[in-house]
């Protein structure tokens, strides 16, 4: 009699070190299915959607295509955007569409620093630096209202009008999200992150929703920080931060530092979950399709590998997710690098020794 539970992946690899990447991924999953004596398998379904698609079709993904994903368990995701296609046209015919259409409202990125990678912050040799960054995902700076106009007044003349989006359910759902993720941690804390002196409208409302949701929670210690003092923070004292929630554009920003914080891009994993789970969730590296590094086998995959550890935990395997991100940092450890971390491994060799230690 077999229990075995399958696991039905939409792979979407798209462009550049995407496929690289999410090939990695893939075998490190696979491997785990066979070596889990028949407890979870994985079935796995590839779509060649991203810029070669849309070159030859003028769309990123099939018409139907969030219909194909909607049964799926979850999406694996590697990357968008090549010189090609315009970079706009690419993201939002792709990616964002999946994560508003699928209403994947909140962005998990947590920001590791591993043994054996050399971070540029010297704090990173003194304390044990561990946050994450909630964003959300589904409004704010990247809601897509606005419009360009008045480019028929002739040369020198055209505006546009870019809008963000903040709803008081959208903002509290967040929320409440970071504070119930704080109180799983060590450090139970939430920073949340606006511009609200200067943007008064939207920040302000997030600010006020933080500070009543912040009441629910009288166990979870809080601070707000403006973002561009949380850039600073994120150098000068980044062992104080445990959860830090911010909106869409400034959470992108500041997870992208940490990652660099951490030693670079390719490391940083992340998940844009859907809490309600009426949609599947998508896990992808934090990196871009990185044009200048691809299809050479340069590729860090420590940021797929990563978000195939945050998909386990999604998929109720937390015990397989902490040792997947174990072999990840022994591997690093055990000094098998990528160019971008300092070291002269492939991809296929950093891919090989997380095999190797998971087998251990
Ligand atoms: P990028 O993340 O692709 O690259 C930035 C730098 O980090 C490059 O020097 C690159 O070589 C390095 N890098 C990135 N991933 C790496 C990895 N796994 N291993 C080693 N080094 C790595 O960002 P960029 O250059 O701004 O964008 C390139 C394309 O990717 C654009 O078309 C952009 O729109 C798209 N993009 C897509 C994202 C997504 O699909 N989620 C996110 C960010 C950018
Ligand atoms: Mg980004």
């Amino acid at each position: 009699m077999s229990s075995t539970r399958t696991f039905r992946i939409a792979a979407i690899p798209a462009d550049g070190v995407g496929t690289e990447v999410v090939a990695a991924g893939r075998t490190v999953l696979d491997a785990m299915a066979q070596d889990s004596g028949g407890a979870f398998a994985f079935d796995w379904t590839e779509f060649d959607w991203g810029c070669e698609y849309y070159t030859r079709t003028g769309r990123m993904m099939a018409e139907d295509g969030l219909e194909q994903l909607a049964g799926f368990d979850a999406i694996y995701f590697g990357a968008v955007g090549w010189p090609s296609v315009p970079d706009h046209t690419s993201l939002w015919g792709l990616r964002l569409n999946i994560c508003q259409n699928f209403d994947q409202w909140a962005n998990i990125r947590p920001v590791r620093f591993h043994r054996g990678i050399t971070s540029p912050l010297r704090k990173a040799d003194e304390s044990e630096l561990d946050w994450v960054v909630v964003r959300e995902n589904s409004e704010g700076e990247y809601a897509g209202l606005g419009g360009r106009n008045l480019s028929g007044r002739g040369a020198g003349n055209e505006v546009a009008l870019q809008t963000a989006l903040f709803t008081e359910r959208g903002c509290e759902r967040i929320i409440r999200f970071a504070f119930d993720l704080a109180r799983t941690r060590t450090r139970k804390k939430v920073s949340s992150v606006t511009k609200s002196n200067a943007q008064q409208y939207g920040m302000v409302l997030w600010d006020e929703i933080f500070e009543r949701v912040a009441g629910d929670y009288p166990d979870v210690e809080t601070e707000s920080v403006l973002v561009d003092a949380m850039a600073a923070k994120f150098v000068l004292n980044p062992e104080e931060l445990s959860v830090v929630v911010a909106s869409n554009l400034n959470a992108d920003i500041l997870s992208d530092l940490g990652s660099a914080l951490a030693g670079s891009l390719g490391l940083a994993a992340s998940a844009n979950l859907n809490p309600d789970r009426r949609f599947p969730s998508m896990f992808e590296p934090v990196h871009g399709s990185a044009p200048d590094i691809a299809g050479q086998g340069l590729a860090n995959p420590a940021g797929a590998i990563g978000s195939a550890a945050l998909m386990l935990e999604h998929f109720g395997l937390p015990a397989e997710a902490a040792r997947l991100n174990a072999a990840i940092e022994a591997t690093a450890a055990a000094g098998v690098r990528t160019p971008d971390v300092g070291g002269t491994a492939k991809t296929g060799d950093v891919t090989g020794a997380i095999l190797e230690h998971l087998r251990r």
